[in-house]
Parts: structure tokens; C-alpha cells; sequence
């Protein structure tokens, strides 16, 4: 249970909240590159922040302000030029950094008084990483896009998708450290979600969480399990600040505004190794709905589908006055103490923990991923198809709902596979199989 005044420290992220101030100083996804390819800018509200993304015809990313300073016209509908965004009202030109480069008819009528050097909006940096565009809206120097050891492997089919999940991040990031969740949540829900009254999941018997580097790791057993299973001996990651990462899997929860939260998943599928050396063009994002609209009611078919309806389940904001902590939360725990302690930190002008600045470093960072030889090495197609836990991943995307068709066809040309008429996963040959 927190205090009313604590569980806003943790859940405000505005400009000028505490919390505000600690997120801003890490990168955090908040698009994909591939989404470019269709478009060339769209808004992106952040942190509380109405700003658009863009990319220019020089390929040069911007985030700037959503309105435009001459008479605040929305730049959501600005068209792109070969360098920087211009205002579709009257013309007026920004570059990247929030510059303003053009005023039409002002450089005609009254080009000595050169008015554009004094105009200048609000820009973040913007970079490109694994198939997805990161923003930095904190104070400058800015560290590195980390570059997390799973997006150096090689022969994987990629995919980003994103949500907007209408509750506070918080609340999202507590379920990255929350491992009995996955028995009751997704097992048994999925049991009684089929119309099966049972069998239900082995049962979680004991708990571990302890800190590295880059966050928390929480470990398990269960009662088909000992303490030599990788669940255990490796675990599972909450990264600081908003990451959940199962290794071939990261999702980001990335505050829109303190009500909403930008889901965003990297996933990664390893192709068989008759597949290889497998290049991938583009890596393609999409957009997964969380709610039926037919039924009102919100998705609960795949894994992160049920995950989002525990948070919003939450409420808007989840209020922690009203809870009682077990033992099953001592990683939450945890969590919040961090919080608390980085919020201390970055008061004190220090840097909060898991930021990269260092260029060696960051070449790769290496993470415990329970699973790494089946991803770095992988497996034939009859392995990756016999295979308990990946092989079932090979039908559809197992995370969540929504991928559409062309996605699909991508991913079964990658693992040389395709769906027969009884919806079997069988073997397509290889020979046609293009890559990309
Ligand atoms: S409002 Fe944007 S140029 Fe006039
Ligand atoms: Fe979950």
C-alpha cells in the first residue's frame, strides 16, 4: 500500500514531475521505421507532450511541437520537404532541430528583418534502432540507444507492434516483475477462457528477485520445475525503466500521458537453419487493437492482450491506497524502491542507473536470456516445429492479437512454413521462399 502523495510520484510523468524528469532521461521507442514507408508524419503524444514525427525527404527523423508557432496551425497536417517539416498553412519551415529555416512571404516582403532566426520550436532527437525510431526528450548530453544484445543476432525475422493501452504505465511495468501472474493470468484464464474447468498450470512454489545492472531479474519455480530450469537459474528481466524482456521478446511501456501508455513490442522469431543466411528487408510494425468493437468488450485472446486487461482493469490510474501486498509482490516492491531512490538520485542532479553512454559498451550489451543457443544457433525446421514452446509460435503470433495477413505471409515465408487447409503448420519448400 502507498500513500496518495506516493503513488503520484510514481505515476505523473508530465513536464516537470519528478517522474517526468527520471523517464526523460532514458530513449524510448515510440515508432517504427517501417511505418515510414506509408507515411511521413503523424502525431505522437508522449509524456504528456503534443508533439508530431516525421521524417523528411532527405530521411531525416524530427519530433517537434504539434502546433505550428506562427498561428498554431496543427503540424500534423505539414507536408515534408528535403529538409525539415513546413507548416501547411502558410508555409512556414522547421528543421529538426525546431528551427524555423522558411517563411515565405515574410522573406519576400521583409527579408532584412529575417524574423525565422527567432522562431524555434520544441524538438527531441530521434534515432533509428532494430527496426524502431526512439525519441530523447531529457537534458542534453544524451546517452546512447542502448543496444541490447538481442538486436545484434542475425537470421531472425523481426516485427514491432503497438498499442495505446488506455492506463497509466506504472502500472504496466509492475507486471514485468510479476511472474505469478503468468500461472493464473494466462494459463488458467486460458483453461476457463476455452471452456475447460481444468487441468490447471504447475503451481508457482518459490520466488526470486534480485538486481543487476540494467534491472531487475525475477526467477521461479514451479512444481514441474527445479532450481536448475533456466526459470530459475536465469530468469526474467524487468529493465530499467519500462521494459519487460524475455530475450527474443521486449516490450516497452511508454507513458503517452499519465492515463495512457504506448505498448511496444520487439519480437523476434529465430528462422530455421535451412533458411539461412536469412536478410531481412524491412521489419515490419503494426498496430494491434485492444478492444472488440463489436462487443465493447477488451481483448482477451493472446498473452499481452490479457496483460492489458489487468492493467486497465486497474483503473485509469491504479490507485495503491487501496491494495494489500503479499508475498507474490516483493519484486513490486522492489520496483518501487527503485523508483524512489532514482527520483532521490536524479533530485540530486545524478544519473539514474542503466543509462549508456559509453560507445564500447554499447556495442553490445549482453543480457542472461534463458533460451540464447536456441536463438543464436537456432534449430532445423523439424526441430523448430517439434519444439514445446517456439514450435506453437509458428502457426500465428502468439502475443498478441491482430497481425495482419501480409505479416503473417512474411513471417511462414521466413520459417519456410505455411498453413494447410486443416490449418496445420507444414513445410513450404524452400527453394521459392524469397527473402525479405
Ligand atoms: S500557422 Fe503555420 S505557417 Fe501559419
Ligand atoms: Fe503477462
Amino acid at each position: 500500500m502507498l500513500s496518495e502523495a506516493k503513488n503520484q510520484l510514481l505515476t505523473q510523468v508530465g513536464p516537470g514531475t519528478p517522474m517526468g524528469e527520471l523517464l526523460r532521461r532514458y530513449w524510448h521507442p515510440i515508432g517504427a521505421e517501417s511505418e515510414f514507408d506509408e507515411i511521413s508524419v503523424r502525431p505522437a503524444r508522449l509524456f504528456g507532450e503534443d508533439l508530431v514525427l516525421y521524417k523528411d525527404l532527405s530521411g531525416n527523423y524530427g519530433l517537434v511541437d504539434r502546433q505550428c508557432p506562427h498561428r498554431r496551425a496543427d503540424l500534423a497536417y505539414g507536408f515534408v520537404e528535403k529538409c525539415g517539416l513546413r507548416c501547411n498553412y502558410h508555409g512556414w519551415l522547421y528543421d529538426e532541430k525546431g528551427q524555423c529555416t522558411e517563411q515565405p512571404y515574410e522573406d519576400i516582403a521583409n527579408p532584412q528583418v529575417r524574423l525565422k532566426d527567432r522562431i524555434k520550436i520544441k524538438s527531441y532527437p530521434v534515432q533509428a534502432k532494430a527496426g524502431m525510431l526512439w525519441a530523447y526528450m531529457g537534458p542534453l548530453p544524451a546517452p546512447l540507444v542502448p543496444t541490447w544484445e538481442p538486436f545484434t543476432w542475425a537470421n531472425g525475422f523481426r516485427q514491432v507492434v503497438i498499442s495505446e493501452v488506455p492506463c497509466n504505465w506504472f502500472q504496466c511495468q509492475e507486471n514485468s516483475i510479476d511472474p505469478v501472474h503468468f500461472e493464473w493470468m494466462h494459463s488458467n484464464w486460458s483453461v476457463r477462457l476455452r471452456g475447460d474447468t481444468g487441468p490447471y498450470a504447475p503451481t508457482h512454489t518459490k520466488l526470486g528477485f534480485e538486481e543487476f545492472e540494467y534491472g531487475l531479474i525475477y526467477k521461479r519455480v514451479r512444481e514441474d520445475t527445479d532450481e536448475k530450469h533456466p526459470l530459475w537459474a536465469v530468469g526474467r528481466l524487468a529493465l530499467w525503466p519500462n521494459v519487460f524482456c524475455l530475450g527474443d521478446h521486449f516490450e516497452w511501456r511508454v507513458p503517452i500521458d499519465d492515463e495512457n501508455t504506448l505498448s511496444i513490442t520487439w519480437a523476434f522469431n529465430r528462422v530455421p537453419r535451412e533458411r539461412e543466411p536469412y536478410v531481412q528487408a524491412t521489419i515490419p510494425a503494426w498496430y494491434g487493437p485492444v478492444k472488440d468493437e463489436a462487443t465493447g468488450q477488451w481483448i482477451s485472446s493472446h498473452v499481452m492482450n490479457q496483460d492489458f486487461v489487468a492493467w486497465v482493469g486497474q483503473g485509469r490510474i491504479a490507485d495503491r491506497t487501496q491494495e494489500n501486498l503479499g508475498a507474490s509482490d516483493r519484486g513490486i516492491a522492489m520496483l518501487r524502491r527503485h523508483f524512489f531512490d532514482e527520483l532521490d538520485a536524479v533530485a540530486q542532479g545524478r544519473d539514474p542507473k542503466g543509462l549508456v553512454r559509453d560507445e564500447a559498451t554499447n556495442e553490445c550489451i549482453d543480457l542472461p536470456v534463458a533460451a540464447r543457443r536456441l536463438f543464436v544457433d537456432g534449430l532445423t525446421r523439424e526441430e523448430l516445429k517439434a519444439h514445446p514452446i517456439i514450435g506453437k509460435h509458428l502457426k500465428e503470433y502468439a502475443f498478441q492479437y491482430g497481425q495482419p495477413e501480409a505479416v503473417k505471409r512474411a513471417f511462414h515465408d521466413a520459417m519456410g512454413v505455411q498453413i494447410d487447409e486443416h490449418g496445420n503448420v507444414v513445410n513450404a519448400p524452400l527453394g521459392s521462399a524469397q527473402h525479405g
